[in-house]
């Protein structure tokens, strides 16, 4: 749970680092899906920690001479119909002041005018939102800029895309307990489910039994789970899960609960008899020692290209380079693929560790991730419990 004050105090460290440019952050306007939640994006809800208000906005105007101004959400206004299909929506209201901790509430028919009037005042426009690669359309902050732009001469647009990164990177106190729990909530679902695993049960069925622990442990499903067993395994992002276990494959399962809206992300691979063959063993070796040598590495100051080459010369030694296609890992927080800042680790991030070798001729794929945090002496692993040298599956499995 993360508290009001601590949004506030996020929005109001983002307004003094703006140093009086004027910033704008949405929620989105993705179309909500037909049935199912939407989701608003990643940098409102951690400004805001609301997940609902679809177009929604924060304006900050640091030079508004009333300091209550100086930071305001905007909401859609209020549409009867549209609420009884999609859910009841909250008017502007001291409770909802209370709720929100924003001071300055109003409808977003207000927002071009008061874009426009902070901008006149201030003349710099800060993009906050991550830049689009063309052909795709602009972000929607630098879209809204470079029109105020057109009306309002001597206004200039600066790149500030670093600094919502780099906040969001380094996680509080109390988003390090979410993502703990979520890891705590996979790491007991997996030591549960690697008993089912043998041959004849499908990779469904792996599938829902993990993602039931994680409901009923008050989690949800991080990402869409793969289970895939044979060559399946070699398959990155496989989404079918529909093969049953055959005796002698190895099945890469790549699942992991969220808690709170914050993700972990775990793979083991394991062998479907219960037993590697000598040819897995070998292979799962390389990748574990892999995996291994990019733990060591990860600590303040390290960089994600110095963790990849640990791992990598280990794989490259074993003549298998041209099997690891992916990167060694990624930031994890209120997305699975979090925030990637342009700074090295430093404590308080947390990042997965994931070396994988792919070899479809012979049907093998291998992963094993883990999630680490990083500390001021190093990282701590928070998803080392789920089973991971060939003696530990092995027995587990037994
Ligand atoms: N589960 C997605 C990833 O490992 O990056
Ligand atoms: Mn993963
Ligand atoms: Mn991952």
């Amino acid at each position: 749970m993360i508290e009001p004050r601590e949004y506030r105090k996020r929005r109001e460290t983002l307004l003094r680092q703006l140093d009086g440019a004027v910033g704008l952050v949405f929620s989105g306007e993705h179309p909500l899906p037909r049935i199912g939640k939407w989701q608003a994006d990643e940098n409102f809800v951690y400004l805001t920690g609301i997940t609902r208000e679809r177009g929604a906005a924060i304006l900050f105007d640091p030079q508004n001479d009333n300091p209550r101004r100086r930071i305001s959400l905007f909401l859609k206004p209020l549409d009867t119909e549209a609420e009884r299909w999609d859910g009841y929506r909250e008017r502007i209201s001291e409770s909802l002041r209370q709720k929100t901790g924003f001071e300055s509430i109003y409808r977003t028919n207000h927002l071009p005018a008061m874009v426009t009037v902070a901008l006149r005042r201030s003349k710099r426009a800060a993009c906050l939102l991550p830049f689009s690669v063309y052909p795709s359309e602009p972000s929607a902050d630098l879209k809204i800029f470079q029109q105020v732009a057109q009306r309002v001469p001597g206004v200039r647009i600066e790149d500030q895309t670093q600094l919502l990164t780099t906040m969001r990177a380094v996680k509080s106190p109390a988003e390090l307990r979410l993502i703990e729990q979520a890891a705590r909530i996979t790491v007991s679902a997996y030591q549960q489910v690697i008993r089912h695993i043998r041959p004849g049960v499908n990779e469904s069925q792996i599938q829902l039994a993990l993602e039931t622990v994680y409901r009923q442990q008050g989690g949800d499903v991080a990402y869409g789970t793969i289970v895939g067993s044979g060559i399946n395994g070699t398959v990155l992002h496989y989404v079918d899960n529909d093969r049953p276990l055959e005796d002698g494959d190895l099945v890469v399962i790549d699942s992991a609960a969220s808690f709170g809206g914050y993700a972990s992300d775990i793979t083991r691979t394991f062998p479907v008899s219960g037993r590697f063959t000598s040819e897995q063993r070998e292979l799962y070796e390389i990748v574990l020692k892999a995996q291994s040598q990019a733990i060591k590495a990860s600590r303040p100051g390290a960089r994600f290209w110095e963790i990849d080459s640990a791992a990598r010369s280990v794989i490259e030694k074993a003549g298998l380079s041209d099997a690891f296609i992916h990167s060694i890992g990624h930031p994890l927080g209120l997305n699975v693929h979090d925030v990637v800042p342009d700074h090295p680790l430093k404590p308080g991030m947390v990042i997965t560790i994931e070396p994988g070798i792919y070899l479809p001729e012979r049907k093998v794929g291998i992963r094993i991730e883990d999630d680490l945090v990083i500390t001021r002496n190093g990282h701590r692993n928070i998803t080392q419990a789920v089973p991971k040298t060939v003696q530990d599956i092995e027995s587990s499995m037994r």
